[in-house]
C-alpha cells in the first residue's frame, strides 16, 4: 500500500513538471510571437481568436488541474479549490470551443478533423459533468469526471510527446498527423478508465 501511494506521487510530479512545461511553451506562443514555430504563426494567423483562446485558456486549465487533485489541498482550502475549480471548467469550456472551431480546419485531412472535433465535444461534455455532479453534491461523480476531464487535458502533454516520437521515427508529418488526432487522447481515457474501475474494486 505505501508503495502504491510513492508510485502515485512520483505519477503525480511527472504529470505536473510535463503540464507545466507545456502550458509554460502554450503562454510562451501567445505572448510572444517571435517564439512562435511556423506551425503555431499559421493558426495564428488564420484563426488568430480561436488560437490566443485555445492556447490561453488551455494553458490555464492544464496549470491548476494537478493542484486540484492534492487531497490536503482541498480539505484545508476549500474555497480555493471551488474558485480554482471554476476557473477550470470556464477555462476548458471556452477552451473547447476554440478547439472544436481550429479542429474544422485542421491540418491532416477528414481523419484529423473528425479526431480533434471529437475530443474537443468530449472535453467539454467531461468538463460540464463534473461541474454539475458537485453542483448535485455527487461527489464521487465529481471527482471521476475530472480524472476523465483532466486526462483530456493532459492530451496537450501526450501529443506532444507523440509528436517527437514520430518525428524522430522519420515519418512524414502527412502519415502521423491523422493519427496523432487520435492517439493523443483515446489512450489517455483509456487509462484513467481503468483507473476508475479499479479503485471502485479496490473501494
Ligand atoms: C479527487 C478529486 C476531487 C474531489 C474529491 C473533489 C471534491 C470537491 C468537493 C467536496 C467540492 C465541494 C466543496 C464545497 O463547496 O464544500 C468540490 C467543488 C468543486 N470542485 Fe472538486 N474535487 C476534486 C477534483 C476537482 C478537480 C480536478 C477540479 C477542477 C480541475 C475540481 C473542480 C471543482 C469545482 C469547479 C468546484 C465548485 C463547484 C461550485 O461552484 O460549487 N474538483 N470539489
Amino acid at each position: 500500500m505505501r508503495g502504491n501511494m510513492m508510485i502515485r506521487k512520483i505519477l503525480w510530479v511527472v504529470m505536473t513538471i510535463l503540464a507545466i512545461g507545456v502550458a509554460g511553451y502554450a503562454f510562451f506562443s501567445v505572448g510572444a510571437p517571435a517564439m512562435r514555430n511556423p506551425f503555431i504563426s499559421n493558426i495564428f494567423s488564420t484563426s488568430p481568436l480561436a488560437g490566443y483562446a485555445h492556447m490561453a485558456l488551455g494553458g490555464i486549465a492544464m496549470l491548476i488541474g494537478p493542484f486540484q487533485f492534492v487531497t490536503k489541498l482541498r480539505a484545508k482550502y476549500t474555497g480555493l479549490h471551488r474558485w480554482l475549480g471554476r476557473t477550470y471548467v470556464a477555462s476548458v469550456l471556452l477552451s473547447a470551443i476554440a478547439g472544436f472551431t481550429l479542429a474544422l480546419t485542421a491540418s491532416g485531412g477528414l481523419v484529423a478533423k473528425v479526431g480533434f472535433a471529437t475530443m474537443a465535444i468530449i472535453w467539454f461534455y467531461s468538463a460540464t459533468l463534473a461541474f454539475t455532479s458537485i453542483r448535485a453534491k455527487n461527489v464521487e461523480a465529481h471527482k471521476r469526471w475530472m480524472i476523465r476531464s483532466y486526462a483530456l487535458t493532459l492530451s496537450g502533454v501526450t501529443l506532444r510527446v507523440y509528436l517527437g516520437l514520430f518525428f524522430a521515427s522519420g515519418m512524414s508529418f502527412s502519415e502521423f498527423y491523422p493519427v496523432l488526432a487520435w492517439i493523443s487522447w483515446v489512450p489517455n481515457l483509456l487509462i484513467v478508465e481503468w483507473f476508475i474501475l479499479e479503485r471502485g474494486q479496490r473501494a
